[in-house]
């Protein structure tokens, strides 16, 4: 079991890694005498079969990315608001980070915000999305365009919801944390480089540390700038390594099933390693240890079809830009990554060309 707690001004997050404690931890928010609301994926509904808890009203929903959008958002809004919702109840979201994004965003803006809590169900969410408080849906202009940052009061991750989890869905998740090492923790890396094996195989307490040792490195930056204000290496954005082309393959894949999240951000990381390394920033050798990292741990670096400018134009519409300009984040060395300010689109062309 582990335990972080993050205090500041504004608000107070407990975060609590553990196996098999949702019921438990369900069981102690339905004594409390608030209507507890519980948006649960319905991949995860079985958990909850044949309990009741007082006082928590559970709804159900399939998800995946398009769940993101303005649809659902007013759909959800509404179904809370006919089932009595008030200022003093609590919206709980069981889910991946598709739903959890959702629910971050419903829960901040419905009634002017009420008490939030996650309960991650993927890798992905456990090691990324659930922490730091940013929330959002997608519009056809782009990934999280409309959102917020609001901040759960907790964020429970029971490490038992991973073993229903397809390996596909594993791996995604796998892509932020490796993400996580290369940014900032040269250590880990290697440590991730050895132990993969068990790790992917859910090995407690290896899981359990690389949960933690994720975690840890996304919150260094989440409280250096929570707004995400900083261009300089302790920018939030050096978080967005490997999601400037990530970010703009999802949406031109539509945010279908054929490239989830992890893969987008797979390719672009090794896109962006390739640019780090063209710009004279990361060593040839450490390329080549990175991209033999990704080749042994089969995470997605290839064998998809983009068209070029239309990647391009995505590119351009990254929230990180300003001025018409490209920014990206670029590695320096394996843990040690750079805000990269105007970055030529002929630079991302050619790299483009070569994945
Ligand atoms: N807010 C942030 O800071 C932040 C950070 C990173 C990513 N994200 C967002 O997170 C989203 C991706 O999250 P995700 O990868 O969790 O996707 P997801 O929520 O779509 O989950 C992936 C799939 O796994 C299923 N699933 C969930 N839990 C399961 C379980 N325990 N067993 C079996 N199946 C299960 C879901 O139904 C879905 O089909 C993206 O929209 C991305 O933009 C947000
Ligand atoms: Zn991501």
């Amino acid at each position: 079991m582990k335990k972080i707690t993050f205090k500041n001004t504004t608000h107070k997050t407990t975060i609590i890694i553990k196996k098999n404690f949702v019921k438990k931890f369900l069981f102690n928010v339905s004594n409390k005498d608030r209507k507890t609301y519980c948006i649960v994926d319905s991949k995860v509904k079985s958990v909850f079969k044949n309990i009741s808890f007082k006082n928590i009203e559970f709804i159900y929903i399939h998800s995946s990315e398009t769940l993101k959008n303005i649809n659902n958002y007013s759909f959800l809004c509404e179904k809370l608001l006919s089932k009595g919702i008030d200022r003093s109840s609590i919206l709980i979201a069981v889910g991946g980070g598709t739903l959890g994004d959702l629910c971050g965003f419903v829960a901040s803006t419905i009634l002017r915000g009420v008490e939030f809590k996650l309960v991650p169900t993927t890798l992905l969410s456990q090691v990324d999305s659930s922490i730091g408080g940013k929330n959002g849906i997608n519009t056809k202009y782009g990934k999280n365009q409309i959102g917020s940052f609001y901040h759960p009061t907790e964020i429970l991750i029971d490490i038992d919801f991973l073993k229903s989890l397809p390996m596909r869905e594993l791996k995604s998740g796998y892509a932020e944390i490796i993400k996580h090492a290369l940014i900032k923790d040269k250590n880990f890396f290697y440590w991730l480089d050895k132990n993969f094996n068990e790790l992917i195989n859910l090995e407690t307490k290896l899981i359990e540390d690389a949960i933690y040792k994720s975690i840890k490195i996304k919150m260094f930056y989440v409280n250096k700038d929570p707004f995400e204000k900083l261009k300089n290496k302790n920018s939030r954005s050096i978080l967005n390594f490997g999601h400037t082309i990530g970010h703009s393959l999802e949406t031109f894949y539509n945010y279908s099933r054929n490239l989830n999240h992890g893969e987008a951000v797979s390719i672009g990381m090794l896109a962006e390693s390739m640019i780090s390394n063209e710009l004279k920033f990361l060593s040839k050798n450490e390329l080549n240890i990175i991209i033999s990292h990704f080749k042994k741990t089969k995470l997605k670096i290839k064998s998809i079809k983009f068209n070029q400018n239309k990647i391009l134009s995505n590119i351009y519409k990254d929230k990180k830009n300003f001025g018409g300009k490209i920014n990206m984040v670029l590695l320096k060395n394996i843990g040690n990554a750079i805000f990269y300010q105007n970055i030529s689109a002929h630079k991302i062309k050619q790299i483009l060309n070569k994945i």
